[in-house]
């Protein structure tokens, strides 16, 4: 979604501001701005399109000031174009606001506002904001107690941004300036992401870390409901009851390193490339190989509890959605579990019947998305156990759920999911041998499972060494226009993944089906302008994608098949073939899915698409 990124301190405020733009530009891009406090006056510039026009639109001025803020947008309400960008202000110019979120009232606050003569200049829900802090500080002092500013004859800077705050419905992150405090910067959040970078002399707000890693690795992670007042030297955090709140200075697991692209023409492709390494970092640690075990330092707290679970629901959304389907299948067969796996964003609007006995798991690489984040929040509230399988360390659902376990696979900032996926694989593997052990799960088949997954990433380099032949046929397939993904068992969750892949990244019409559905509406649209894309490995189904295979060839379509090293009689059928190293057929999908984020990304690119900043998409949707 939208980012924001403000800084008060000793520095010039815009190279930093605008260098934080572009470390959150995969977040939301289609336009950007930025406002600053310079000789006594809040200067904004902004741009549609990406960093760089706003770049080339600030060009040689000098925007010299120690403060400011700034902002990448993801249309909501309102045409990206540059009015409707971010920073807004009021009417007089006195105050400048970035906003991610929604404010749902913002059509009856615009309304009151307007009768009382506030001029408005965007479609966005964001500009009341500025307006609203505007008619408070306007507001006479004889109805405003003792917070009040002498020059304004209104509530002061915090004042008029408290007041404010409660009239608010919806979400946000804020920061904001005030021509009249012009040392002083504020921010506040409900349900919308902001940590507060703490360096020397220093401080640089920002919607995600990634803007704030390269400067301090010292963070305050801000709660919902709470605002700071921050300035060169210092910052308070105040509740909405305007109560002093003690904050903990928290240390960020980044390094810089890893929010670059080193020498990849893409982070899609180095995040790909990772993969190996990534799933080496979420297991490390955890295998117990004696004792056949998972040992899940996040889940010790509640480990007597999940004894006694008798029913688990996985919350996600897209990519981490399809990780937990697979999940699904790993924890019932191994752990002996039920499972439902959930859209977060249908959970949260359903009567979900929950008890004690009942745990849900939250799946998010962010650890941000407002579905899933109200999802674990209705489950909470029905007294059911929650737990979350995250990636990004100290986010808002990692917090607040009971117990969970990190991914470790360091930032992920391509916008298509690729190495959290794969984590997310390894995770849920470990939880079920972990789940599985508590029951009945046998000691040679947790010994089993944990020495096969270790194997994995060695399996995962032996697959990119073949990224050539995978790209070639990228090449081969990239000007059809339409595909269908196919997959049984374990590997229908990849069919679903590899669509959305190559959907979100080359702009391909493709549909993710299981296999044994074709027959029943899909294998009409087949004839040889509709290529499919089988994941067939050597396991339990493969006679019956063998048989699909057969059906869609006899109707003249084309098959791309991933298939298990060895499999000679899979060409018979397939037009082309990629092959996977064999493993245990629970952890096929942890090999399946790396050729068709390899598809995906090489049609893509084919086509001279920007694949790490795909069209419509953000990467942290913390948007309903
Ligand atoms: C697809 C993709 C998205 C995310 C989804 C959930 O490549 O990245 O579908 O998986 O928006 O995001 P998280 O995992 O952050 O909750």
């Amino acid at each position: 979604m939208c980012g924001i990124v403000g800084y008060v301190g000793k520095k010039e405020a815009a190279p930093i501001l605008l260098d934080g733009l572009r470390r959150l530009e995969y977040r939301g891009y289609d336009s950007a701005g930025i406002s600053i406090i310079e000789n006594g006056k809040i200067v904004t510039v902004k741009a549609t399109g990406k960093v760089v026009e706003l770049q080339n639109k600030i060009g040689e001025k000098k925007m010299a000031s120690k403060i400011g803020i700034a902002h990448t947008r993801w249309a909501t309400h309102g045409k990206p174009c540059d009015k409707n960008s971010h920073p807004h202000t009021d009417c007089k110019g006195n105050i400048s606001i970035v906003h991610n979120g929604i404010i749902e009232n913002y059509l009856e606050l615009k309304d009151q506002l307007q009768k009382k003569g506030h001029k408005f200049t965007s479609e966005t829900d964001s500009e009341v904001v500025a307006h609203l802090i505007e008619e408070f500080s306007q507001k006479p002092a004889s109805t405003r107690g003792d917070d009040r500013s002498s020059t304004r004859g209104g509530l002061d800077f915090r004042g008029a941004v408290l007041e404010s705050l409660k009239l608010i419905k919806g979400t946000y992150g804020l920061a904001i300036l005030d021509r009249n405090c012009p040392e002083q910067m504020i921010v506040a959040r409900l349900g919308s992401p902001l940590l507060l970078g703490v360096g020397k002399d220093e401080f640089i707000v920002a919607s995600d870390a990634s803007a704030i890693v390269q400067y301090t690795d010292k963070v305050v992670y801000l709660e919902d409901g709470e605002m700071a007042v921050v300035s060169a030297d210092n910052f308070e955090v105040f509740n909405v009851k305007n109560k002093l709140i003690k904050k903990e200075i928290s240390k960020l697991d980044w390094d810089i390193e890893q929010a670059q692209k080193n020498g990849y023409a893409h982070f899609m492709l180095k995040e790909t490339f990772e993969q190996p390494e990534s799933i080496a970092n979420a297991m490390r640690g955890r295998i117990s190989k004696t004792d056949g075990m998972a040992r899940l330092g996040g889940l010790r707290d509640v480990e007597e509890k999940l004894k006694d679970i008798n029913r688990i629901i996985i919350v996600s959304c897209g990519t981490s959605y399809n990780a937990g389907l697979i999940g699904e299948y790993m924890l019932e067969e191994y752990a002996g579990i039920p499972v439902e796996v959930e859209y977060a964003s249908e959970f949260r609007y359903r009567k979900p019947l929950l008890d004690k006995r009942t745990a849900v798991i939250a799946i998010s690489q962010s650890g941000e998305t407002a579905d899933t984040l109200a999802a674990i929040r209705e489950a909470k509230n029905k007294g059911a156990l929650t737990l979350g399988i995250i990636n990004t360390v100290g986010s808002t659902i990692a917090r607040e759920t009971d117990a969970g376990i990190y991914n470790h696979a360091g930032p992920e900032i391509g916008v298509a999911s690729t190495k959290a996926f794969t984590s997310q694989l390894t995770i849920l593997t470990l939880l079920t041998v972990f789940l599985g052990r508590q029951r009945d799960m046998s000691l040679v088949t947790g010994k089993r499972i944990l020495s096969e997954l270790e194997k994995i990433p060695k399996h995962i380099n032996e697959i990119l060494s073949g990224d050539k032949e995978i790209k070639k046929i990228a090449k081969k397939y990239a000007n059809f226009s339409d595909f269908l993904y196919m997959g049984r068992k374990y590997n229908f969750p990849i069919a679903l993944e590899g669509a959305l892949k190559i959907k979100e990244i080359s702009y391909v019409h493709a549909e993710g089906y299981a296999s044994g559905e074709m027959k029943h509406g899909p294998i009409a649209l087949i004839d040889e302008n509709f290529p499919s894309l089988f994941v067939a490995p050597r396991d339990s189904v493969y006679e019956k994608n063998i048989s699909g295979m057969q059906e869609i060839k006899a109707r003249s379509g084309k098959i791309i098949a991933i298939a298990t090293k060895g499999d000679k009689e899979i060409s018979k059928h397939a037009s082309d073939v990629i092959y996977i190293p064999k493993t245990l057929e629970m952890l096929t999908p942890l090999l399946a899915v790396i050729p068709l984020q390899l598809l995906a990304y090489y049609v893509g690119i084919s086509k001279g698409y920007d694949v790490d900043k795909p069209r419509n998409l953000a990467k942290s949707v913390t948007v309903e």
